[in-house]
């Protein structure tokens, strides 16, 4: 019989794998989902589902195949009891699974997180594709502005491989954790982590910036504080809150754009759904040209582009 291998191939000689990890029925599997979600009516089937795919190696397309093949054995990469020890941590402390399991799929990346950095968003996925597209040739040096878990930074360096990127981050944890993804992608050696706060420490390379991106803190203050519990007691609030009216960070960023940036080099920038009237004003009294505005996925005001002047 054939198992649904939630683990990779094992090699030709190694043992059966039911020997070396833990093997369960398809039937008992989703047995076992159908009684976490009957004990914890708040849980999410689809969070559930994302916890056996990231912790358990299931994907969702051999979560489906378990209904065809109920008597099949399913290698899986944690125990049910592991398994479940997430689950209930989960729903009772609140703490995000990105954090329990260590990771976070992002793009076609997977990410190391940890309390302490900002678990990334998949709004922020466009930022991506919008740098990728401001610059007319690819960029030979950029920075990333409040680098977090080094995401924006890891994807930019693998899009321009020709590049040189300065990633700015304030917080020391955060800056580890991005040190760590940057040398599991191989490009620590593209990409310089700089410790200190938005332009302060890349004044070594004002004027020669050809693209920056960021996304600052820009939720206010008032806001954070009505955040579900997962994000505002887990989550770096130095990563978040960005003062009274969300724009303490951006304020900073736009007042310093100009000088930074190459002549016309581009910046793109992230922010609350309601302030791009606001950062575009911001934007055009820093004197930067070809303003833009950009829509995420739900339809909403997410993002900013502009210029340096030639
Ligand atoms: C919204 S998070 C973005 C993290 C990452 N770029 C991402 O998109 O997931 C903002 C980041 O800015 C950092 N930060 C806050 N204040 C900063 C400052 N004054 N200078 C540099 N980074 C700062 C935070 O620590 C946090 O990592």
């Amino acid at each position: 019989m054939t198992a649904v291998n939630a683990q990779p191939s094992p090699l030709p000689n190694s043992p059966d794998p039911c020997a070396s990890a833990d093997c369960v029925t398809a039937e008992a599997l989703l047995a076992w989902r159908r009684s976490l979600l009957q004990q914890h009516p708040g849980g999410s089937a689809a969070e559930l589902d994302w916890l056996l795919d990231l912790g358990g190696g299931l994907g969702w397309q051999a979560l489906q195949q378990l209904h065809l093949h109920p008597q099949r054995p399913v290698v899986l990469q944690r125990s049910l009891v592991a398994l479940a020890g997430l689950w209930q941590r989960h729903l009772q402390e609140q703490i995000p699974l990105q954090y329990l399991l260590g990771v976070c799929p992002w793009r076609d990346l997977s990410l190391q997180v940890a309390p302490g950095v900002l678990i990334p968003r998949a709004e922020t996925e466009l930022l991506v594709e919008l740098a990728l597209q401001l610059p007319e040739a690819p960029p030979g040096l950029w920075a990333d502005l409040g680098s977090g878990s080094g995401v924006l930074a890891v994807a930019l360096a693998r899009a321009w491989p020709h590049s040189q990127g300065l990633a700015v981050e304030l917080s020391d944890v955060a800056r580890q954790q991005a040190a760590v993804n940057l040398q599991a992608a191989e490009l620590a050696a593209r990409v310089q982590l700089l410790a200190g706060s938005w332009w302060q420490p890349l004044a070594p390379w004002w004027g020669q910036l050809q693209l920056v991106v960021a996304n600052p803190p820009y939720i206010p203050t008032a806001v954070w504080a009505r955040l579900e519990p997962g994000v505002r007691e887990h989550e770096p609030r130095l990563a978040l809150d960005g003062g009274a009216d969300g724009l303490d960070a951006l304020r900073v960023i736009a007042a310093g754009a100009r000088a930074a940036l190459a002549p016309g080099g581009g910046c793109c920038l992230e922010h609350h759904c309601d302030q791009a009237d606001a950062v575009a004003a911001l934007l055009a009294a820093a004197g930067l040209q070809q303003l833009g505005r950009h829509h995420d996925l739900e339809g909403h005001w997410r993002f900013a582009s502009a210029r340096a002047p030639l």
